[in-house]
């Protein structure tokens, strides 16, 4: 079945190693290509879009082609935004009751909380659509554990945050502050509010995966994670699939994706796409459009 993009922010995500990159990067070009300015990013922090795109430079963002524009976000650049944003008040309130300066109290707040790191890679991509600087959002990500992490994560600093009153607020009041506790928890709330309803609103995800057991059997609990927080899963990419059967190794190969690609064809009839297993490593322009062809067969966007 064709592949179309229904929202603007289009997120791949899946296993380590099955191709994530590679459709996000075949489905920029695609979009650039017909002319919509489109940004490539990875929220990845061990990056290959870089390496995919053949860019000798570094440091990001940066122009890729006609129309196609690359960023990959570091680990430093959220912790900055992060600090930006809570640091000096959440400080502020942690400082009246623990010695600590304020470079060790970041860097401890932001390593014993993975949490808000994702949270505000989803704030940063949630900033980056609504700028309006891009028409289309292409989103690559880490493996699956970490990015149902970071999906989580709106989720549960509210839950969290709901506790926190109870707690902050029996805080003797030693020294003045500039604004009170309880309102820098309700700001915090709002923005995991705010992430989660872009998340769901203007976010579309598409699972890469391969026609191989383990791949075949974490899909029933993914789907079932994505349904609970209402996330929309759009399309499924069945990666690495033997298109030519040429030899005996090929034969039997292809045999053994062939149960688990009735399998996958079965639970998403209407929107899953097969992808050639390439002969070669994808990388640059007139490889993944080789990718961009079979990812985009038979669509007329
Ligand atoms: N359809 C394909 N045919 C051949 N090689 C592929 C294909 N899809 C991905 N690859 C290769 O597999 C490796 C992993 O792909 P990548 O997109 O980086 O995976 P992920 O982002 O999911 O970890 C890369 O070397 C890439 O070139
Ligand atoms: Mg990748």
């Amino acid at each position: 079945m064709a592949y179309e993009n229904k929202r603007d922010v289009i997120m791949f995500c899946g296993k380590g190693g099955v191709g994530k990159t590679t459709c996000a990067a075949a489905t920029a070009l695609h979009y650039a290509n017909s002319g919509k300015k489109t940004l490539v990013i990875s929220t990845d922090f061990t990056p290959s879009l870089q390496d995919i795109f053949e860019l000798k430079t570094s440091g990001t963002p940066s122009q890729v082609a006609d129309n196609l524009y690359l960023e990959e976000i570091s680990y430093d650049a959220i912790k900055a935004l992060w600090d930006k944003r809570f640091g000096p008040e959440v400080y502020d309130i942690f400082s009246t009751f623990v010695d600590i300066g304020y470079v060790e109290f970041t860097d401890f707040i932001t390593s014993i909380l993975p949490g808000l790191r994702d949270e505000f890679m989803v704030d940063y991509i949630k900033d980056l659509s609504e700028s309006g600087n891009y028409e289309k959002i292409i989103w690559d990500t880490a493996p699956a554990g970490q990015t149902l992490g970071l999906l989580r994560m709106p989720a549960i600093v509210n839950e969290h945050l709901k506790a926190a009153p109870r707690i902050y607020t029996t805080l003797k009041a030693t020294k003045q502050r500039k604004r009170s506790v309880l309102s820098v928890i309700k700001d915090w709330q709002q923005l995991s509010d705010y992430d989660m309803q872009f998340l769901k609103t203007k976010v579309e995800f598409n699972l890469v995966t391969i026609a191989e057991a383990l791949a075949v059997q974490q899909i029933d609990g993914l789907l079932a994670e994505f349904g609970s927080y209402g996330l929309f899963m759009n399309h499924v990419m069945i990666n690495n699939v033997i298109e030519t059967q040429d030899s005996p190794f090929l034969v039997s190969k292809a045999s053994v994706q062939s149960s688990y690609l009735s399998e996958l064809e079965s639970k998403f009839p209407m929107n899953s796409t097969r992808i050639g297993l390439l002969p070669y490593e994808v990388k640059g322009k007139e490889r993944l459009l080789e990718i961009e062809k079979r990812v985009f067969a038979g669509s007329v966007s």
